[in-house]
């Protein structure tokens, strides 16, 4: 997939913004603060129907505006033109999108049919950070790649949130009616698992082959889900799903002292390692740095086998530490997978690397506007 333009109407700084890409790289280069990331956030809204920062649209509106509007022409791999729109008004609060002018039947059947990869500094904490970070790394790929996980995984949250409030109100001497929830929890959760432990078996060879080109063979990259003891050994989901009521009836009077649903995969995690060693505990900087980076390029060439369409590159302040030849290898890499949109304080990064021939192209971004360079 690749996006050919875009409009951004009262989305964050931006006013009145109009960007037509390149197929290649696209540079977005400006001073800090002046609305480079939040013209990706725009671009990633078309994909994921929401924030990429998990901002809610209320935010993303701009200040003392009525609402936003992001509209985006997308070209599929099999070349067909797609046009999607978000459009959010702040009055009501109420958030359209539409594919081709008309509405989807569900959020759930636009999310990856434009697959993107995004990486930004936050992602930082997908390796040093906590089990959460890991879990939404693997939750906003799979959603990308399924629409019966998303479906499952929206269940599952509501099933949590609901359960959790009424062991809150138990805590405080107020009756509830636990038993249903505990049931959807444990179905729902019990789905959420499965299709995390079988994602996570296939993704190990793309994150081990891309974890080699980054470094060579001297050090291999290992992945594990860490999910509830017994749901590994209990096969099919049926099982899980009796594993984890098992778990919950021990832990009853826990859960209710606490308030708080204790067992499920809300509670896993993903373990990250480098020759065996916990990554968390273990690893050097330049490790972490080189198993993000061969987490975002595994989590490329997967999408991009499951959807059967290339993700579209997002990366935010790519350069940020990286040295110029560093830089330069990276932005060859990229020019070979497909369509990237990279924004960068410091153009200097590209001097050399990559000509402005209109396949690849630069933009100046300056107080929410954007201008061609
Ligand atoms: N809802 C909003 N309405 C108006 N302005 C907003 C809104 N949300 C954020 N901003 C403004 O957008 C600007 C930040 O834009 P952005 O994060 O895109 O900057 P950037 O170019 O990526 O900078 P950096 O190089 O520092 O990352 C800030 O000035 C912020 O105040
Ligand atoms: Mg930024």
């Amino acid at each position: 997939m690749k996006i050919l333009s875009i409009v951004l109407r009262g989305f964050r700084n931006h006013d009145a913004t109009t960007v037509e890409f390149g197929p290649k790289i696209n540079a977005l280069l400006g001073d800090n603060g002046e609305g480079k990331t939040n013209l990706l956030e725009a671009i990633a809204y078309l994909s994921l129907t929401k924030s990429f920062y998990g901002a809610s649209d209320r935010v993303v509106a701009r200040i003392g505006g009525t609402g936003f509007e992001v509209e985006g022409r997308m070209r599929t791999d099999a070349g067909t033109e797609v046009g999607a729109r978000a459009a959010y008004d702040a009055a009501t609060g109420v958030k359209a999108f539409t594919v081709n002018g008309s509405r989807p039947e569900t959020m759930a059947s636009v999310i990856g049919r434009f697959p993107v990869v995004i990486l930004s500094p936050e992602n930082a904490g997908v390796t040093t950070g906590a089990p959460a970070e890991r879990r939404r790394f693997m939750d906003l790929l799979l959603c990308q790649v399924s629409p019966v996980y998303l479906e499952d995984l929206q269940e599952y949250r509501r099933a949590l949130r609901q359960r959790n409030r009424v062991l809150l109100d138990m805590r405080s001497g107020r009756g509830g009616a636990l038993e249903p929830w505990t049931l959807s929890l444990a179905s729902r959760g019990a789905e959420v698992a499965l299709r995390r432990r079988a994602f996570v078996r296939e993704f190990i060879p793309y994150v081990q082959d891309a974890y080699r080109e980054l470094v060579g063979g001297r050090e291999v990259p290992g992945l594990r889900y860490d999910g509830t003891a017994g749901t590994e050994e209990a096969g099919d989901a049926g099982g899980i799903c009796a594993v984890l009521l098992r778990s919950m009836e021990e832990r009853a009077a826990e859960e209710r002292a606490r308030g708080a649903s204790l067992v499920g995969p809300h509670r896993d995690d993903l373990a990250l390692s480098v020759n065996g060693r916990g990554l968390l505990d273990f690893g050097s900087q330049g490790q972490h740095k080189t198993m993000l980076l061969a987490l975002k390029l595994a989590e490329f060439r997967y999408i991009r086998e499951q959807r059967a369409e290339t993700p579209l590159l997002l990366l935010d302040d790519l350069f940020g530490e990286l040295d110029d030849g560093r830089s330069r290898r990276i932005l060859a890499a990229l020019a070979s997978l497909g369509q990237a949109v990279v924004t960068t304080t410091d153009e200097g990064h590209f001097h050399g690397a990559v000509p402005w021939d209109g396949v690849n192209r630069r933009f100046h971004i300056e107080r929410g506007g954007c201008t061609a360079a």
